[in-house]
């Protein structure tokens, strides 16, 4: 029998109220994603602590077949797509932890996005990096070195600090590119497909990164999409399935949408290692995105 841990909801971080999006397509609408954060389906990730856990942070999977609009959805928490209704809302300040209650619409630059291919052609040092990250995210000057030295010595790029990111390794160029997104996004970041293409070893390293950004600050969130649902299982305290609903007459109705949530942390299977509970889950959602 698995062990449910308590845990205590404090306040909403990410919010998203009837969003849709649709783009022209040969002069006519296509509706790609509809009824996004509904009454019925809420979209709703909370910040929550848990007795005894100094930091208990959020990790968020996104999941569905190819095409349903997980990156588009990504697109719009990230701010670099404005919904066609709706809003998405995030705290105004999330540095200044007593304005955390006020949401905001979500701006570009606010959500951090790490996208598989980070690029090559930039010469400058790691330090360099950090430092205009940590300018974007409005750290104070006299911080700014203080804030870096810690993000070196916490991800393990100290020797690495005047090396240009083509003279990194794969691991470090990803870690660096998480490091600039938490110093100018502050503490919430998206991850589109991160663990396709990675080797077991790198599988296992990106594991031990989510570990470690959910447990440095309890208002660290993660959403990541997967098609490893084994992954998206093991790693996530809640789940949203991406698919396509039908209408009263059986028809699919036009863009994709929330079809499920699941909450792992009410169920009992969040920050607990995989098991037999977490194994039907899998095929649950398995079988829900093969016949949506
Ligand atoms: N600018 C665009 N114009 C027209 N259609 C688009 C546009 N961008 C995305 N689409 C379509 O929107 C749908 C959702 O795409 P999206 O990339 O969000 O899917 P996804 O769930 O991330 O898929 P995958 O798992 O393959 O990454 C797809 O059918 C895609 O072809
Ligand atoms: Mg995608």
């Amino acid at each position: 029998m698995i062990h449910a841990h308590p845990y205590n909801i404090v306040r909403p971080l990410i919010q998203a109220n009837n969003v849709s999006f649709s783009v022209n397509s040969n002069g006519s609408k296509k509706i790609l994603l509809r009824d996004i954060g509904t009454e019925k389906m809420p979209f709703l990730i909370n910040d929550i602590t848990r007795p005894d856990v100094t930091n208990t942070g959020q990790t968020i999977a996104v999941v569905g077949r190819s095409g349903g609009g997980k990156s588009t959805l990504f697109r719009m928490l990230a701010g670099l797509a404005k919904p066609t209704t709706g809003q998405i809302l995030i705290p105004k300040h999330t540095r200044d932890h007593d304005e955390l209650d006020k949401l905001v619409e979500v701006q570009e630059g606010s959500v951090g996005f790490v996208q598989q291919n980070y690029p090559l052609s930039r010469n400058q040092s790691v330090q360099g990096m950090l430092w205009d990250a940590a300018v974007q995210g409005n750290i104070p000057r006299h911080e700014r070195m203080g804030v870096i030295e810690n993000y070196l010595e916490e991800w393990g790029l100290k020797d690495q600090r005047t090396q240009s990111r083509n003279q990194l390794s794969g691991g470090q160029r990803q870690r660096l590119a998480i490091m600039e997104q938490l110093l100018c996004s502050h503490h919430f970041i998206i991850f589109d497909e991160p663990f396709s293409g990675l080797d077991p070893k790198n599988v296992d390293g990106l594991k031990k990164v989510f570990n470690q950004i959910v447990t440095v600050d309890e208002i660290n969130t993660i959403l990541f999409s997967t098609h490893d649902l084994h992954l998206a299982v093991e790693l996530a305290d809640q789940i949203f399935v991406i698919g396509y609903e039908k209408d009263d007459q059986g028809n699919y109705l036009a863009g994709g949408t929330v079809i499920k949530e699941y909450d792992l942390k009410t169920m009992g299977l969040a920050w607990n290692p995989y098991g037999d509970q977490h194994q039907e889950l899998k095929e649950e959602i398995k079988l829900l995105i093969e016949t949506n």
